[in-house]
């Protein structure tokens, strides 16, 4: 398994120097704030690969993503690669060809990048990752990372579930509902949430597929494990949408989500937290959609030739059904 820590480098920070230099020149010799640069009044044009719509995650994120970069008053080139590496990688070309300022994207899956981060790279376009990182034997491919420890996510939601087992008895039957194959969070949740199962010896994972983090499939794989597996009595899905299909299946087959079947699942959208609400998750843990934000203000940075932490790491929580009503209007996503 490679975990993120794996991916990124051993240095703590870079500096958006070096190959990057022209372009912090080309956006910040004004000495302009936001999202003007130059005399001209140019605007940052950043070019943003989006993973595609696959959930409600997904759709947050690129509502933050457009929301901020208007706000930042960049000039956005947004393209949705609808699940599918070629179509990032045809996307990134794109923005070098139309010399954008600046390129991010959310990496579909974590191989297979380093062509097309090298071509970035001698344009000299600075890349900036966000949501998930890439898996490369050269971190100076990329300038920073923005998003989450999915890793610590798979070992928060392994303790959620010790929770909400915690009095059960008899042996713990396990499955799990995968992300996307080959992407950061599936690889980094399994893992994290493997650690945590490892240490209780009473619980067996029965079974475990990808249902490429969408309702339908966590729906139709719940679907076929209950046809295989009768007497499965807890589930790890790793994203909300997963396990909002699965709720179906499972009351299809005449049983009670979250009481025949415990069910923890990560993201904590607003579906999930309404499942929550209801009684039909037994817990979630965060993984917050909302960064636009945080995005834009690290481009700026980026682009003013400012030293940056390559990986900055999104804050979140874990909420138990108990949290879930109280907190239920305060969501934003
Ligand atoms: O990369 C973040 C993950 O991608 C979210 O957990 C999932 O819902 C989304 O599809």
């Amino acid at each position: 398994m490679v975990s993120r820590r794996g991916f990124l480098s051993a240095a703590a920070a870079v500096t958006a120097g070096g190959a990057l230099a022209a372009c912090a020149k080309k956006t910040s010799s004004s000495g302009s704030s936001g999202g003007a640069s130059g005399g001209t009044n140019k605007k940052i044009v950043l070019g943003f690969s989006q993973v595609g719509a696959e959930s409600g995650w997904r759709t947050a994120n690129t509502k933050s993503i457009q929301e901020s970069a208007a706000a930042a008053g960049f000039d956005l080139k947004f393209s949705d690669a609808q699940q599918k590496q070629e179509n990032q990688i045809a996307a990134i070309r794109s923005f070098i060809q139309q010399k954008v300022d600046v390129i991010s994207f959310s990496p579909v899956v974590v191989t297979g990048w380093d062509t097309v981060l090298k071509e970035a790279k001698t344009a000299k376009i600075p890349v900036v990752l966000t949501d998930r990182a890439v898996q490369t034997s050269d971190p100076s491919l990329y300038v920073t990372l923005v998003g989450s420890d999915f890793h610590a996510e798979g070992v928060r939601a392994g303790h959620m579930m010790e929770k909400v087992l915690q009095g059960m008895s008899g042996p713990i039957k396990l499955a799990q509902l995968e992300g996307t194959t080959g992407s950061a969070p599936a690889i980094d949740r399994t893992k994290g949430f493997k650690e945590v199962m490892d240490t209780h010896p009473d619980w067996k994972l029965v079974v475990t597929q990808s249902g490429d983090f969408t309702r339908a499939g966590g729906k139709q794989v719940m679907q076929a494990f209950l046809q295989a597996h009768p007497d499965i009595n807890a589930l790890f899905a790793q994203n909300d949408d997963m396990g909002l299909g699965a709720i179906q299946s499972i009351e299809a087959a005449g049983k009670k989500p979250g009481t025949d079947i415990k069910i923890v699942t990560v993201d904590a959208v607003h579906d999930g937290f309404v499942a929550l609400s209801q009684g039909k998750f037994n817990g979630v843990c965060e993984c917050n959609p909302l960064l636009g934000p945080q995005l834009m203000d690290t481009i700026k940075q980026v682009l003013a030739g400012q030293t940056v932490d390559k990986w900055i790491v999104t804050k979140e929580r874990d909420f138990t059904q108990a949290e879930a009503a109280a907190e239920l209007p305060n969501r934003k996503y």
